[in-house]
């Protein structure tokens, strides 16, 4: 059973979480422009042996949204509401951390303010460099024309699922369009900021002495296989898995394959 709770987050926002099952506590953390809805199959699944807590990052989903909050939001931001979630419903235990695309830049900062809390890190259609100077120039055009009103996520799912589900998935672009169209634009604004002034982790990966899982796609239009393998593999103790006839969306798209990914790295760290 999926139970809907609410915590407080750092300002006095009020974080949406949605989670099920009892521990040891896996943190699924959504990507942009998503909610938790994203982990509905996991939620569903990892909750009958774990404790599956899946966040609305501020803004997003059922959490806070209030334009003084809005106006606050950073990748280390959410890292830290993370860690409040994990404080809260953790037992004080550590925990294994999967985020996606976003959710990815986060888990990234969480993994450098927090690395003791971690027994795990599944890293999932993500990538840790930097913006190309192009892309930030995008991430901020689209903050702007959000805040005139433009409806910038017009099709939006086009952007994100592979061409698979596309074409003989409907409920997934179904899903997937309904989390895009929750999310509100002055939303959209403060993540892409917040994601154009993320972290550079590129650097930093040989660093990362936590057992990690990536997960790729192999229709993934935001980041290839060949740039997947290679970032991948230059952290130390990992595995990378990259799901066929799959986009940026994998657990909603190929829940089976993506579960059973996970669930063999949980096997060998929890
Ligand atoms: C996401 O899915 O979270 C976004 O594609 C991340 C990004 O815009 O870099």
């Amino acid at each position: 059973m999926i139970n809907q709770l609410s915590l407080i987050g750092h300002g006095g926002s009020s974080l949406s979480v949605r989670a099920a099952g009892t521990r040891p506590a896996i943190i699924f953390a959504h990507g942009f422009p998503l909610n938790n809805e994203l982990w509905i199959h996991q939620l569903n699944a990892f909750g009958e042996k774990y404790h599956a807590i899946a966040p609305d990052f501020v803004g997003f989903g059922n959490s806070s949204r209030e334009p003084e909050l809005l106006e606050e939001i950073t990748i280390g931001g959410f890292a830290r509401d993370l860690e409040l979630v994990r404080a809260h419903l953790s037992g004080g235990q550590p925990i294994v951390l999967c985020g996606l695309s976003m959710g990815g830049y986060v888990a990234l900062e969480y993994w450098s303010q927090f690395a003791g809390k971690l027994r795990g890190l599944v890293i999932v259609n993500s990538k840790p460099t930097l913006d190309t100077e192009e892309a930030r120039a995008g991430r901020m055009a689209m903050a702007e024309k959000a805040e005139q009103g433009d409806n910038v996520l017009e099709g939006m799912e086009h952007k994100l699922l592979g061409q698979t589900s596309l074409d003989s998935r409907p409920d997934v672009c179904m899903a997937t369009r309904q989390m895009i169209a929750d999310t509100a634009l002055p939303t959209v604004a403060a993540a892409q900021r917040a994601m154009a002034n993320r972290q550079n982790f590129e650097t930093r990966l040989a660093k990362l002495a936590i057992p990690t899982l990536v997960i790729g796609g192999e229709e993934d239009p935001l980041a290839s296989v060949a740039a997947t393998e290679t970032w991948a593999s230059k952290i130390p103790d990992s595995h990378l898995e990259i799901i066929p006839a799959s986009g940026h969306l994998t657990p909603l798209e190929s829940p089976k394959e993506f579960n059973a990914a996970l669930q063999n790295f949980l096997t060998q760290v929890i």
